[in-house]
């Protein structure tokens, strides 16, 4: 079929990057390239440390997502045989290493025990430690963390190289990215139209249109840091030897360690009317960091970035054919996830446009917000 997908974050990247593997011919249209939450995310593949109460039917999902990751990073090198350097699952940004998560006091040890309780439920190996035990594993933790859970099954991507691979790919295989302002899906001649474009898509005209989407945007400012060669003892190449998470005082950070000596600092969450990064979320996040790894203060500060995230009011994307206009597909609302889910909303999309998608949970239906006309 000829397949057209609106939106060039990863999600619309790897829709059309799997859509093409599968022997389609494929197009993007979008107004730029990876530049909304794509650019921000970390890239945490944690389908354990991300479980949340009250978030059951997305455990599932979340699980599978890390394994289609998986899949994709054992792919590369087949789909990107054309280079001159075919693309490693490490070369693409896919790290296995282990996520540690801390717990500053002991309170936050408690929330984090309890949730241990959730993620084993939800088929995660989670291992509770001790602070010297932890310590081993990341020296650079501060002395006085109350203890920490590892979880060998949560891992990281670097979303931005993940992009890169995947628009290099999409041009060796012939696939037309046209980068510009997007028309309305009836000026969009295609067998299937997938619609990709996060938060933007709402606002091209189209049968989706008669659905209430409920999207609505949940801001995070994230940070990027370097780490400086004085830091590291003889022999260390990092800070950090995998992702370190902490809750501390009841509040969560991330700190992402990245290939030639960076680290992602992020989270917030705010829905508030700030354009730009909140001066009070860069301060929470540089002073609850720096409890948990207080040698944080002594590295280089490269980056403040603030992106919205495309929320659901039920944290569930928005994933499936318009109904009575099959032919459009709406794909969105991956919230806090979209980097994780990305791989995985890229086969489920295939599945429905190959006829094979039984196996696409009812909970994501894109028309599950949309009350029946009166
Ligand atoms: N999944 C990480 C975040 O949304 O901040």
């Amino acid at each position: 079929m000829h397949v057209v997908v609106i939106g060039a974050g990863i999600v619309g990247l790897l829709t059309a990057l799997e859509l093409r593997r599968r022997g389609h011919e494929v197009e993007v249209r979008s107004t730029g390239v990876a530049e909304g939450a794509t650019h921000a995310a970390a890239g945490m593949l944690a389908p354990a440390a991300e479980v949340q109460v009250g978030q059951g039917p997305l455990w599932g999902i979340m699980r599978e997502a890390a394994l289609a990751h998986r899949r994709l990073a054992a792919r590369l090198p087949e789909l990107t045989r054309e280079f001159s350097r075919p693309a490693t699952a490490r070369s693409a940004g896919y790290r296995d290493d282990p996520t540690l998560v801390v717990g500053r006091d002991h309170a936050d040890l408690a929330a984090l025990h309890d949730l241990a309780v959730l993620q084993r439920r939800a088929g995660a190996e989670v291992q509770e430690l001790l602070p010297r035990e932890a310590r081993r594993l990341e020296p650079a933790l501060a002395r006085g963390i109350a203890g920490a859970v590892r979880i060998g099954s949560d891992h990281q991507v670097d979303p931005r190289t993940l992009a890169r691979t995947v628009v290099a790919a999409l041009e060796a295989h012939g696939v037309r990215l046209r980068i510009g302002a997007v028309p309305g899906l009836d000026a969009v001649p295609a067998d299937r139209i997938v619609l990709a474009a996060g938060l933007g898509a709402p606002a091209i005209a189209g049968p989706h249109q008669q659905l209430d989407l409920a999207l609505r945007p949940v801001r995070g400012d994230i940070l990027r840091l370097r780490v400086p060669s004085s830091l590291l003892m003889p022999g260390e190449e990092h800070l950090l030897t995998g992702t370190v998470r902490a809750i501390v005082r009841g509040r969560a950070v991330y700190c992402v360690p990245r290939d030639g000596g960076g680290i992602v600092l992020g989270a917030t969450s705010r829905e508030d009317t700030l354009q730009g990064p909140s001066t009070g979320g860069v301060l929470q996040l540089i002073q609850d960091s720096a409890e948990i790894l207080p040698s944080i203060r002594e590295t280089e500060l490269v980056e403040v970035t603030a992106r919205d995230r495309p929320g659901t009011p039920d944290d569930l994307p928005l994933l499936g054919p318009v109904p009575g206009h099959e032919q459009v597909i709406v794909s969105t609302g991956y919230h806090r996830h979209g980097i994780l889910l990305s791989a995985w909303a890229a086969e489920r999309t295939a599945d429905i446009i190959d006829g094979r998608d039984a196996s696409l949970p009812a909970a994501v239906r894109p028309e599950r917000f949309t009350k029946e006309p009166a």
